[in-house]
């Protein structure tokens, strides 16, 4: 019997995900600051951390639409590209969300978003999330909601300049020949002309400056 139960537990769709169990500690690492009783001010009137309270501001601004995961909004902010007001945690003042995290909100809501033991409509089956949710790279894909905004933050890389010297730096964009790299140690932003990167270093820049044209529509 206990390995029926455990089994159970472990597929995703077997059992409606709790919000207590399976959203709240999510919720509480990344956006406790501002939507707890930890916020000096509760930011947008919205808490996390008080089920009741939180239940209650399902209905406003549409902030919850249980059965209905890519029309609510607490949805839509955690995947908004970051640098687009409203995108939460707000730029800079936080960690996103990761995908398996981003899956676990929408599958809740998804599943009737079940708060303190009581659960709204489920979504019909062709939206689940499981089925239409689709990430590459850490970004988001799925079609309705128009170009990928970026959920990862682009990793640490040697770059080295025409005279051989290196750095360590992120890929913040490509624009009229120059690459726009942050510094790890001053996180400061440079745009380098092409010409005083390495033969190597303008072509990593050419390839994620492609990429990143691909993703970052808005
Ligand atoms: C540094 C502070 C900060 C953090 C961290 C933060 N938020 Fe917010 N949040 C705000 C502010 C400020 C507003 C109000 C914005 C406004 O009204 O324009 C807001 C508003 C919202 C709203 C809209 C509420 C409404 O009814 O309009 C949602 C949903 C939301 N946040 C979700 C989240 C989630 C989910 C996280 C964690 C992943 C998070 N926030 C982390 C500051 C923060």
């Amino acid at each position: 019997m206990k390995s029926v139960i455990f089994f159970a537990c472990t597929v995703l769709s077997a059992a409606a995900l709790d919000y207590k169990k399976d959203v709240m500690p999510i919720l509480k690492e990344k956006c406790y600051d501002c939507h707890s009783d930890k916020a000096k001010k509760v930011k947008g009137g919205l808490r996390f951390d008080d089920e009741e309270h939180f239940f209650k501001r399902f209905a406003k601004n549409d902030v919850v639409i249980p059965g209905d995961w890519d029309a609510s909004y607490l949805f839509v902010t955690v995947v908004w590209p970051e640098h687009k007001k409203g995108a939460m945690p707000p730029k800079n003042k936080g960690e996103r969300l990761t995908e398996k995290e981003i899956r676990t909100v929408a599958q809740w809501i998804h599943e009737g978003a079940k708060i303190d033991g009581e659960k709204g409509k489920k979504g019909s089956d062709e939206l689940d999330p499981e089925k239409i949710l689709k990430f590459q790279d850490g970004r988001l894909v799925t079609e309705q909601f128009g170009p990928a905004p970026k959920i990862v933050e682009p990793e640490w890389e040697e770059w080295t300049n025409a005279k051989g010297v290196s750095l360590t730096a992120r890929f913040r964009g490509l624009s009229k020949g120059k690459a726009t790299l942050e510094l790890k140690n001053t996180g400061k932003r440079v745009a380098y002309p092409f010409d005083q990167l390495s033969k190597e270093s303008q072509e990593k820049a050419k390839k994620l400056g492609a990429d990143s044209e691909m993703m970052n529509g808005n």
